[in-house]
């Protein structure tokens, strides 16, 4: 018999439930106990934090969006914002207390569900001697070591929805319509949603853009009797003269800057060097929202099922990972070293330039 607590960390992704249900289901028949901790590592530390999990409670899950245990991207529990008696917040580490209550609990092995941030936590509290599984999770795509994380095509196809209904207006108005959409410093979701979503112009952040370039293709269209452009922009692009565009590190005990406004940037450029009519929007949050697409879920209920077997077999301190269609253990170490970029040698970048489509630089976008 053994004893498994599942957390569920960061900035969430459609496909959590499913690893969740995954996890559950594969942990009752083998007659193992699950528990889950809200709200990242909440119910380490507070014991009406934590909850059982049975197959009841876990019933039909895998089809939903969100996660039911709740997730945060302030929860670092090495640095973790507490406030004390006097109202003042202190930054404070509280990794031995949730280890020493994780051992206490009588608990075998955690399954962490993370981007890049939670894993990095996960394998701190692997270091220090907790037994932990990771599972890749995050609509960037930017984690290493695995070909895809649940949540990515969720993202691209509500991305790829949304350019789809875009055309139409963009083109009753003559105008040029710009979509920002997520991704942080990876430009996955921009690229695969751009070219699928019939894109003009893609900018990502491996390729610094420049303006006269993007105006170019603009220019080439209205030459060629299209009166109208959609161009994608991933949240983290920069300029080729470096200008990246964010809002600040926003609520206490984030770690990282909240990225936006490259979007309504691009836009004013367009109109002011082409004179089109030019509108923004920003995907945002919808993004991460809804059921997870058939892809996910099934990559989703692989991974907890996977990690379940990786628990038995006590493959500890390693990622569940999807290589080349089958299910591997990877380091996690090795899993967050870096954040996974798109490689300019890859394929969907070529294609983007055969077809024509504009990735920010002076190319073959404009005959
Ligand atoms: O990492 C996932 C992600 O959705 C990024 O694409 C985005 O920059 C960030 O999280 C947004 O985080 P928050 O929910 O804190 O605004």
């Amino acid at each position: 018999m053994k004893k498994i607590i599942i957390s569920t960390g960061g900035g969430d992704a459609p496909g959590l439930n499913a690893v969740i249900y995954a996890v559950v289901h594969t942990c009752y028949r083998k007659g193992w106990e699950v528990y889950g901790s809200k709200n990242g590592y909440g119910g380490f530390i507070d014991i009406d934090d934590m909850v059982r999990l049975t197959i009841r409670d876990v019933e039909g899950i895998y089809s939903t969006g969100g996660t039911i245990l709740g997730s945060t991207n302030k929860g670092n529990p090495f640095a973790k914002p507490v406030e004390n008696l006097a109202g003042e917040v202190q930054i404070v580490d509280v990794s031995d207390k949730i280890l020493k209550n994780f051992h206490r609990m009588g608990f075998d092995c955690h399954i962490a569900i993370g981007g890049d941030g939670s894993l990095d936590i996960a394998h701190r509290f692997a270091q220090k001697g907790m037994p932990v599984i990771g599972v890749p999770k995050t609509i960037d795509n930017d984690l290493e070591e695995t070909d895809r994380t649940f949540g990515f095509d969720t993202a691209v196809s509500t991305a790829t929805e949304a350019l789809d209904k875009l055309h139409s207006t963009a083109k009753s108005h003559n105008r040029v319509m710009v979509v920002e959409v997520m991704g942080r410093d990876s430009g996955w979701i921009a690229l695969y949603s751009g070219i699928s979503g019939g894109a003009d112009v893609i900018l990502i952040p491996e390729i610094p853009f420049d303006m006269e370039a993007v105006c170019e293709k603009i220019a080439d269209n209205e030459l060629h009797e299209k009166h109208y452009s959609i161009v994608v922009v991933a949240e983290g692009a920069i300029t080729k003269e470096g200008q990246n565009f964010n809002k600040g590190m926003g609520e206490l005990g984030r770690t990282e800057v909240i990225l936006g406004g490259v979007g309504e940037w691009v836009a004013s450029e367009i109109r002011k060097r082409t004179e089109k009519d030019t509108r923004s929007l920003v995907l945002g949050h919808l993004q991460r929202g809804g059921s997870p697409t058939t892809f996910d879920r099934l990559l989703a209920l692989r991974f907890g099922a996977a990690a379940v077997r990786m628990a038995e077999e006590k493959v500890f301190g390693h990622m569940v990972a999807l290589k080349n269609s089958v299910m591997v253990p990877v380091l996690i170490t090795d899993a967050i070293k870096k954040r996974k970029k798109v490689t300019l040698d890859n394929d969907k970048i070529a294609t983007a330039r055969d077809i024509g489509i504009c990735l920010g630089d002076k190319d073959t976008a404009v005959l």
